[in-house]
């Protein structure tokens, strides 16, 4: 399916995750139209950035847009694939009143997406589920036929997108892969993410605020490979599956500030605070699925993705504004 070029649709064009993949289908030939409502979960600006290279291409279209009340019929008309990468991240702010705005983006997007679908040509939609939503697994590795019993708003929510675009394949024949990411890291990564908040704090001679002690682990995937295995799924026979995208090991919080520590050469301050609801002690993905269904492998290590991230920071830290927003200083893992 993209093994020619052809016209893709990415939503959350302009996010972390998004902004990555853009750029790689442009590189791969294709006309992509991305998709973003620029919402102000984090700083605007660093949307903007994230997008500067795909917006130099001749072969990009922006539709600044929110999925809920977008002209989505005149949008998706003649795509392929449509990468479905737009929603409300971080596990924490989802308590509370924030909720509601999870609901839209999440879920009410999701649906008007599918809407806008039904009666097309479309080939394949990819839509970027979590590990949330598995919440505190009874079994690691975490394999997909685990039952999804998530522990936070954020992941109930993630859950409905994935059986929302399971209900319209099966009424309406829309060709839907769901993939589960776990913890994704890398150059624009969200500010409220762990090692973006790790790094301001470190460059700031501050304490890094840790929740819980720091043993529990996450299986932290680079962005490239997150990127690569969506790509994958895109021309994969994987209609109607989940898969597990996750980089490979579970590490704990602590082994990752010990790696932070030696190749920024700064001394670490730790704080512990309480963990929070919803925190998962514990992620982990079985990845075999994806290596078998689509013939994807991990790529990057944790330390060599972090080194890469490191760079990153110190390049745009001056360049990029810390936090405008109410909600961008409410951390997530
Ligand atoms: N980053 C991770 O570790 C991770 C892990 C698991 C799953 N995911 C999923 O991957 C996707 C991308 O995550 P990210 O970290 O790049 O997040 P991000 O916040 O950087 O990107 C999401 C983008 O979606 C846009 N958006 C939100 N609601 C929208 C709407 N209604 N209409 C149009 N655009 C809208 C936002 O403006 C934002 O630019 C999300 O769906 C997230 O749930 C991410």
């Amino acid at each position: 399916m993209l093994s020619e070029p052809t016209r893709v649709v990415v939503t959350g064009a302009a996010g972390f995750i998004g902004s990555h993949l853009c750029e790689r289908l442009l590189a791969d030939g294709h006309e992509v139209v991305g998709i973003d409502s620029f919402s102000d979960y984090y700083a605007r600006e660093r949307k903007d950035e994230n997008l500067r290279r795909a917006r130099a291409h001749q072969a990009f279209t922006l539709e600044m847009a929110d999925l809920v009340d977008a002209d989505l019929r005149r949008i998706v008309d003649g795509a392929t694939v449509v990468f479905h990468l737009a929603g409300q991240t971080g596990v924490r702010p989802s308590w509370g009143g924030h909720f509601d705005r999870y609901v839209h983006d999440n879920i009410v997007a999701t649906q008007r997406l599918l809407e806008s679908l039904r009666g097309t040509d479309i080939q394949k939609l990819v839509f970027a589920s979590s590990e949330s939503v598995y919440g505190d697994a009874e079994m690691f590795p975490t394999k997909e036929s685990a039952l999804p019993r998530p522990v936070s708003p954020y992941g109930m929510t993630k859950l409905a997108a994935e059986h929302l675009a399971f209900v319209y394949m099966r009424s309406f024949g829309i060709p839907a892969t769901a993939l589960r990411y776990f913890t994704v890291f890398g150059p624009r990564q969200r500010p409220d993410m762990a090692f973006c908040r790790f790094m301001q704090a470190l460059v700031d001679n501050q304490e890094i605020e840790i929740f819980g002690d720091g043993e529990q682990t996450r299986e932290f995937t680079y962005v490239s490979d997150a990127v690569d295995g969506t790509v994958k799924a895109a021309s994969a026979d994987v209609v109607g599956q989940i898969i597990n995208l996750g980089g490979g090991s579970r590490v704990t919080v602590n082994r990752v500030l010990d790696t932070l520590e030696d190749i920024s050469r700064i001394k670490v301050r730790r704080r512990h605070l309480a963990a929070t609801p919803g925190d998962l002690r514990h992620t982990g993905a079985s990845i075999n699925l994806a290596r078998e269904r689509l013939g994807w492998e991990p790529r990057v290590s944790l330390r060599e993705g972090l080194t890469r991230q490191w760079e990153w920071f110190q390049e745009a830290r001056d360049s990029l504004p810390r936090a405008t927003s109410s909600t961008d200083q409410r951390p997530g893992l």
